[in-house]
């Protein structure tokens, strides 16, 4: 197998997948689901080019379904992979259905919604042997494997912090997919604070205790709108994180990164980390340290250099080793163990929301 051949389940978010399996070298679209995909089309998540290109979908060589149940009955055969960007509620369901296949998958963040759900997909891949990845995307970025160097390699030395911004303001339309303010599948510490928490594992290590307050009072829904969360590592650094999904900010990972379309770019830095011999401020990469000529201290001035970084398309990346799972030439890089190990976290945040009290993992 040179190309495989994928399905994409989900045309939401999933329509960034199938926009670039028209057009890449490395695998072969054949087959599209979605329930509703002149909604899926309209959604809130998919840009402007994205929706004129609607009408191509139907006069391609792929097959289209709307329940994905019914492809995968239909073609479990003739597919080589699925790529599940489905509500967080079908995670559990998509696995179970991509395992009685034996068809790899990839499936979107978060791995599941709560612990449970996170226990079963994790028992379901591992009893299937299914090829499996979670989709954290941005463990493909260039930016966040740069600063993940930097600090395992201590050019920062000692890491002593981390403070993370994630601040913007999701349009209404936003809110009209009821799963996004479900208390159980919904809310931005599940659906956005998971990928900095994962970021944080993948930069710095894993974490020790987190102590977390949250707020609904502003966008008065069911799930938090705000919050702050502080974070021990097992290895003595801490972080902070500060979320909002309700305020007019550059200073959030997508703007600031500008890693694919969609997002109003900005140019600012969403994440600092600190360390004992320099700090860097990220997605600018700029690193500030003191040069032995000068000496060291507040006093002293500071050399400012910025890390040089490649640009791609993290989403291509991420396809492409999903391709290279499917052919055996590499192992997952984001699996389900892996990925649970961050649902835990987000877990112990929520718990700690609501006894008021830090929560050791
Ligand atoms: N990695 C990222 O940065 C990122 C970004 C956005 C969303 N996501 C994840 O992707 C997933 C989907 O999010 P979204 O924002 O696109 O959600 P969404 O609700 O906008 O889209 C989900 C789509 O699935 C379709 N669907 C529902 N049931 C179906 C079924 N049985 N068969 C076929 N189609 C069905 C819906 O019609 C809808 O179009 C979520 O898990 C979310 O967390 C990840």
């Amino acid at each position: 197998m040179t190309k495989p051949r994928l399905a994409v389940l989900g045309l939401s978010h999933g329509y960034k997948f199938v926009k670039r399996l028209l057009t890449c070298n490395f695998a072969k679209l054949v087959a599209v689901a979605d329930i509703s995909i002149e909604t899926a089309l309209k959604s809130y998540s998919v840009d402007e080019s994205e929706v004129s290109e609607k009408s191509r979908l139907k006069d391609l060589d792929i097959k289209i379904f709307k329940d994905y149940k019914d492809l995968l009955t239909e073609m479990a055969n003739e597919v080589d992979g699925v790529i599940a960007a489905l509500p967080n509620d079908l995670h559990v369901e998509v696995t179970e259905e991509s395992a009685k296949y034996g068809v790899p998958l990839m499936l979107e963040k978060p791995i599941a919604s709560t612990i449970s759900e996170g226990k079963r997909i994790c028992e379901i891949v591992s009893q299937s042997h299914i090829k499996f990845m979670v989709a954290h995307h941005r463990r493909f970025s260039k930016l966040v494997n740069r600063s993940r160097d930097a600090v395992r390699r201590g050019e920062l030395g000692k890491v002593i912090g981390a403070n993370v911004l994630w601040v913007g303001k999701k349009p209404d339309e936003y809110f009209e997919r009821s799963w996004r303010i479900d208390k159980t599948y919904g809310g931005p510490l599940l659906i956005n604070t998971i990928h900095d928490v994962d970021d944080l594992r993948y930069i710095i290590g894993e974490i020790d205790r987190v102590q977390a307050y949250t707020t609904n009072q502003f966008r008065g829904n069911q799930v938090e709108d705000a919050g702050v969360i502080i974070i021990q590592f097992k290895n003595g650094a801490l972080a902070t994180i500060f979320l909002t999904d309700d305020c007019p900010s550059p200073w959030f990972y997508e703007a600031c990164t500008q890693e694919y379309s969609f997002f109003y770019p900005s140019h600012f830095d969403c994440y600092y980390f600190f360390g004992e011999k320099a700090s860097l401020a990220f997605p600018s990469m700029t690193l500030f340290s003191y040069e032995k000529e000068f000496g060291e201290g507040w006093h002293r001035p500071l050399h400012r250099q910025n890390l040089l970084v490649e640009r791609s398309d993290v989403l291509e990346e991420e396809l492409k080793h999903f391709c290279d799972l499917i052919m055996g030439k590499t192992e997952s890089r984001m699996t389900a163990d892996d990925a649970f190990e961050t649902l835990r976290v987000i877990d112990a945040i929520k718990r700690s929301t609501q006894s008021g009290k830090s929560v050791r993992l």
